[in-house]
């Protein structure tokens, strides 16, 4: 009985599998992320009874989960029945042994945001009213938070002219009230990726006096996630933390999985506000543990992102506009006409992006997706502008 159960679930779910990865178009309710977006640049959704062509407005990655992730999942399913206990464990020593550390050096969370929000409410209450400094602008979740617990929020504009973090400014500003430090590297929205000399120079001196939060989520898009990483910081026993994700180069953001590599301590004391492994599910930690290490599919996934971004470069070269160079699975370009008006007339034609203004200008985001979709992005530009 148990087998036939468990082989009737593994063959259905395969079969479905492979039908989510079959269409290029999806069906217009498959937009649907309100949580994530602030109303100001919320991507406005396709006109009634229209198609989403390209879904290119949450930097989600279309060549994951991997396919040993995909079977890990069919199989932990039929075992949807039992907790997952030794699960998290297991994944936690898997980690901190490619990153050189301690098993206790690794937080793990359903998404790397629970983490960032749980790290906000541990560093708002433990210094109430301190300052949290970040770049501006940047990946905002860990400073709503804080500020939602009471914290004060310091933005330091980004560089003029490279739209890099001003890690001058952002030191200078570090003072008795500041409780944390912000670095999202490479950032999101611009894509830019910050000097490795500099920034670990930056990390070694600021965390001697305030605790640093960097956020690595996109660090597999980079040209040497080893050497733009800040893990030897932590190594070095410094107070940073590193937050990473497996909703990007893993492709498995539905799945919710994040962690974050700290000193002991301080994971346990944010583990009181959020994390750990209660909130995780049986089909995500074996998917996990199935696909964490398997480097032919992390280079499958970085080659496949990068043909994309190498073609959306040309494109918007060939339609005449400039773009910041990215080390991330999306690029930032600068707009001519108002954000909102370009986001609605994309969105006519069956494309999501999102746009943004700062430095006096309007911006959009797009993110990586598959070759037909980067080509549906490519024709509606065309269209529009
Ligand atoms: C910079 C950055 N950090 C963290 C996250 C949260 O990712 P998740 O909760 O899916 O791990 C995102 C999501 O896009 C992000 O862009």
């Amino acid at each position: 009985m148990q087998l036939n159960r468990r082989n009737w679930l593994k063959n259905s779910l395969m079969m479905s599998a492979g039908a989510v990865a079959a269409p290029a178009l999806l069906p217009v309710n498959a937009y649907c992320e309100p949580w994530l977006d602030t109303p100001e640049t919320m991507p406005v959704m396709p006109p009634k009874g229209g198609v989403l062509k390209a879904r290119l407005s949450a930097n989600e990655n279309p060549y994951g989960p991997s396919p040993k992730a995909l079977k890990a999942i069919s199989e932990a399913a039929a075992d949807g029945y039992l907790y997952p206990f030794s699960y998290g464990a297991q994944l936690r020593k898997m980690i901190a042994e490619q990153e050189g550390v301690a098993d206790e050096q690794i937080l793990l969370a359903p998404g790397s945001g629970s983490l960032l929000v749980a790290a906000a409410m541990y560093y708002s209450n433990a210094k109430p009213g301190g300052t949290i400094i970040s770049a501006d602008p940047t990946y905002e979740q860990l400073m709503r938070a804080a500020v939602q617990h009471g914290a004060k929020w310091d933005k330091v504009p980004l560089t003029a002219g490279d739209y890099d973090h001003n890690l001058a400014e952002m030191e200078k500003r570090v003072g008795d009230n500041t409780s944390l430090m912000y670095v999202n590297n490479p950032n999101n929205p611009t894509g830019v990726t910050i000097d490795p000399v500099a920034l670990r120079a930056f990390v070694d001196r600021v965390s001697a006096k305030k605790p640093v939060f960097v956020d690595e989520a996109y660090i597999h898009y980079t040209s040497d996630p080893k050497k733009f990483s800040v893990i030897e910081n932590v190594k070095k026993g410094q107070d940073v933390l590193v937050a990473r994700t497996f909703s990007k180069i893993y492709g498995m953001a539905g799945l919710r999985l994040g962690y974050l590599v700290g000193q002991p301590d301080t994971l346990a004391a944010i583990s009181k506000w959020g994390g750990g492994p209660g909130g995780l599910t049986m089909t995500t930690l074996r998917a996990a543990l199935a696909c964490y290490t398997d480097e032919d599919f992390i280079k499958y996934s970085l080659a496949k992102g990068l043909e994309s971004r190498e073609f959306l470069y040309q494109t918007l070269k060939t339609n005449g506009y400039t773009y910041l160079a990215s080390g991330t699975n999306f690029v930032l370009f600068p707009i001519r006409m108002k954000g909102e008006d370009f986001v609605t007339r994309m969105m006519d034609q069956g494309v999501s992006i999102r746009q943004w203004k700062f430095d006096g200008q309007y911006w959009c985001r797009v993110s990586l997706g598959t070759m037909p979709q980067m080509q549906a992005f490519a024709d509606s530009l065309k269209v529009i502008s």
